[in-house]
Order: structure tokens, then C-alpha cells, then sequence
């Protein structure tokens, strides 16, 4: 059974879909109403929105599996050019790990998802 058990993806013992669902729709609420980043969402219309949000928890859940430095990088680079920073990414970061509190995630895995997402942080930024 503990062998089963540590088969699981990270995503599958977050909660599946479902717990994914949640956690588009408390994210997505939480990086729109922070006037720090929202402006870097204004031209995306709310079904690129939407798509955008399930990405980025999917690289944050199933993380080495998915992730593709090229394509992050790709992603953001205009993003890049428009100012994003630090300050920025540390911001949507602190909104999915607030996020995940809220939704009563167990801390292990928090951690294992920040980690996840912090690895991103070069190459989002463009660095
Ligand atoms: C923290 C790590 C981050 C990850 C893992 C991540 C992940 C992603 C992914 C997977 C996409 C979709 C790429 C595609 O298929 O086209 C995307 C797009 C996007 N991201 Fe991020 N992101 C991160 C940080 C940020 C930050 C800090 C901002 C701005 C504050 C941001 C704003 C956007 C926007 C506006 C798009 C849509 C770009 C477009 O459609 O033109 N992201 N992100």
C-alpha cells in the first residue's frame, strides 16, 4: 500500500480534478483582484484566462513531468518586456500557496508544489 501510495502523481494526491478546479477558480479571483500584477492580464480574453490558470497548475502539480523551461520562457518573455519582475513572480507565487492553505492542502505538499513553481522563477523571468 505505502508503495502504491508513492506511486501517485503530486496531482493526484492534491485531489485530482476537482481539487484543480478549486483551485483555478480561488487562484484565478485572488492574482485578478491584486492590483500589483492584474494589469498583465488586462488584453487576455477569460477563456485564454481560464486555460492560462489550468497550465500553470498543471506544471505546478505535475511539475518535472510537464515542464518545459523553453516554453515558460516563450510564454512570458513579452510579459518580460512589459516590466515583469521579481516582485511580480513572488506575488502569483504567494497567491497559489495561499490559495492551497485555503483549500486545506496538507503542508508536505504545499511544499513540494512551491518548489515546483520557484524552479520556474529563471526562466520566467527570462534570466
Ligand atoms: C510562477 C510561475 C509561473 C508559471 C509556472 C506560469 C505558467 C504559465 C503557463 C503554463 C502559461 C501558458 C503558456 C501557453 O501555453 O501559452 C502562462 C501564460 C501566462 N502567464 Fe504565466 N506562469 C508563471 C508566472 C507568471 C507571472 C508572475 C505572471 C504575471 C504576473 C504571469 C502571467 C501570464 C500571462 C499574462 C500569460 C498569458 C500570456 C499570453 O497568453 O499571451 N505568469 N503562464
Amino acid at each position: 500500500m505505502e508503495n502504491q501510495n508513492s506511486k501517485l502523481t503530486l496531482y493526484e494526491r492534491i485531489g485530482g480534478r476537482d481539487a484543480v478546479n478549486k483551485a483555478v477558480e480561488v487562484f484565478y479571483e485572488k492574482v485578478l483582484a491584486d492590483d500589483r500584477i492584474n494589469h498583465f492580464f488586462d488584453d487576455i480574453d477569460m477563456k485564454i484566462q481560464i486555460e492560462k490558470q489550468k497550465s500553470f497548475l498543471t506544471y505546478a502539480f505535475n511539475g518535472p513531468v510537464k515542464y518545459s523551461g523553453k516554453d515558460l520562457k516563450n510564454a512570458h518573455s513579452h510579459l518580460v518586456t512589459r516590466g515583469l519582475d521579481d516582485s511580480h513572480f513572488d506575488a502569483v507565487a504567494g497567491h497559489l500557496e495561499s490559495t492551497l492553505i485555503q483549500l486545506g492542502v496538507p503542508p508536505d505538499l504545499i511544499d513540494e508544489v512551491m518548489t515546483i513553481v520557484g524552479s520556474t522563477k529563471s526562466d520566467v523571468l527570462g534570466h
